[in-house]
């Protein structure tokens, strides 16, 4: 793509992140006037406001994830926005680089409402110790009580369900899903003790089930069912739960990872591989691949790479716009069950809204096959 292009794409990118915040704030009027409605009229969810950081309150957040994309922008939004962030890494060597991200020029004020731990969200004795050295400095800080898990550390896959090997089926919903629900489980009771809560970064693939997508829109869909049913559990204990739900975003994993995955795949169509995902991986498969399999799920492929790749270079959303959204939901009087952002994703969430199905199904017909 041209640099002219590119600029282009980005300017049309930066408009877009303006009209969501145009949005956003129309439906927070309406949302906080409902909300006060139903609380005082009908015994609806009670107004929150302890989840704001203010002046002398700090208080404390957790994020998954947070040593590039999505986690690292939102680290930095909420520590510029008075809270205390514990930005949880996966290893020693991201947390290296973390620290040197965040220490740059012009983050180096952040630093001292930023801490480092290591958390790696696939091994439960990673967690644990984190869970110990977070539970052990709120406990000394009682202006900084923990109000909030993010989950975020994730990614994405296209591959054919049909090819789509089961090891790769289960590292991406081991990441996905599962370590979501290990990361929740750990650090309940200490959200409990502040009526603080869990915000899931959950994606519009949730909702928009185009080809190739199966396994992570199975995944991101049963988060999203997850989070609506489990928020009504903790209802009772003072603890909220919902969704983010970000369209395309520039981030490492869909830049420079799943370019070099995309590589992979076009060298390696006729040796096995089937797919890519957000790591720079190339998903590969051992089934025999028939010549109209072949035929069919290139093209498809095909469509994605260019999607992707300008998504990639500039008509995605900066990682910020979703860091202003978690905010959002982190302050929010009345904590919504989801919030979208991003062009793409509120578009998609119109069409399959307010579109009988087998329009919706047309577009999809009409852009992949
Ligand atoms: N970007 C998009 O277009 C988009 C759209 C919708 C939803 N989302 C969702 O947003 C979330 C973040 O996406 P992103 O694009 O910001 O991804 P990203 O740039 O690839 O970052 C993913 C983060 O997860 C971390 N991570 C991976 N394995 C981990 C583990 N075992 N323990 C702890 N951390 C681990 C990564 O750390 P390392 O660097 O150490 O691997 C990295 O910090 C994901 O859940 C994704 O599904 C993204």
């Amino acid at each position: 793509m041209s640099p002219r292009t590119n600029a282009v794409l980005e300017t049309f990118s930066n408009f877009t992140v303006l009209l969501n915040r145009v949005l956003a704030w129309v439906d927070f009027l309406v949302h906080y006037i409902s909300g006060y409605l139903l609380f005082l009229f009908l015994g609806g969810l009670r107004p929150q406001y302890h989840t704001r950081a203010k002046r002398g309150y700090t208080p404390s957040v957790i994020i998954t994830g947070a040593s590039q994309g999505i986690g690292l922008a939102t680290t930095r939004h909420l520590a510029s926005k008075g809270y205390n962030v514990f930005a949880t890494v996966k290893d020693e060597v991201e947390l290296a680089k973390l620290a040197e991200d965040i220490t740059d020029d012009a983050h180096k004020h952040l630093a001292p409402r930023i801490h480092f731990v290591i958390m790696n969200v696939l091994d439960q004795s990673s967690i644990d110790a984190a869970l110990a050295a977070i539970s052990s400095t709120v406990s000394k800080s009682p202006n900084s009580p923990l109000i909030a898990l993010i989950n975020n550390a994730g990614y994405c896959m296209i591959s054919p369900m049909e090819l789509t090997p089961p090891k790769a089926l289960h590292d991406i919903f081991d990441l996905d899903f599962f370590a979501y629900v290990s990361t929740i489980r750990a650090f309940l009771p200490l959200l409990k003790q502040s009526s603080g809560r869990v915000i899931n970064v959950v994606s519009y693939g949730a909702y928009i089930n185009p080809p190739m997508w199966a396994p992570y829109a199975a995944i991101k869909a049963g988060l999203e069912a997850m989070t609506r049913a489990w928020r009504f559990e903790l209802i009772p204990f003072g603890v909220g739960m919902t969704s983010i739900r970000p369209g395309w975003t520039r981030t490492a994993g869909i830049g420079p990872k799943i370019s070099t995955a995309w590589r992979g795949y076009s060298d390696q169509i006729d040796k096995g591989a089937v797919g890519v995902n957000s790591l720079g991986e190339v998903v590969r498969s051992d089934y025999p691949v028939g010549h109209r399999e072949k035929e069919v799920y290139s093209k498809i492929m095909h469509k994605w790479y260019n999607m992707t790749m300008a998504a990639a270079e500039g008509a995605a959303q900066p990682a910020e716009a979703v860091a202003l959204t978690i905010h959002d939901a982190l302050s929010d009087v009345f904590l919504q069950p989801y919030y979208t952002v991003g062009y793409d994703a509120l578009l998609g969430q119109m069409v399959r809204d307010l579109c009988p199905e087998s329009l919706y199904e047309l577009s999809m017909i009409k852009t992949f096959l």
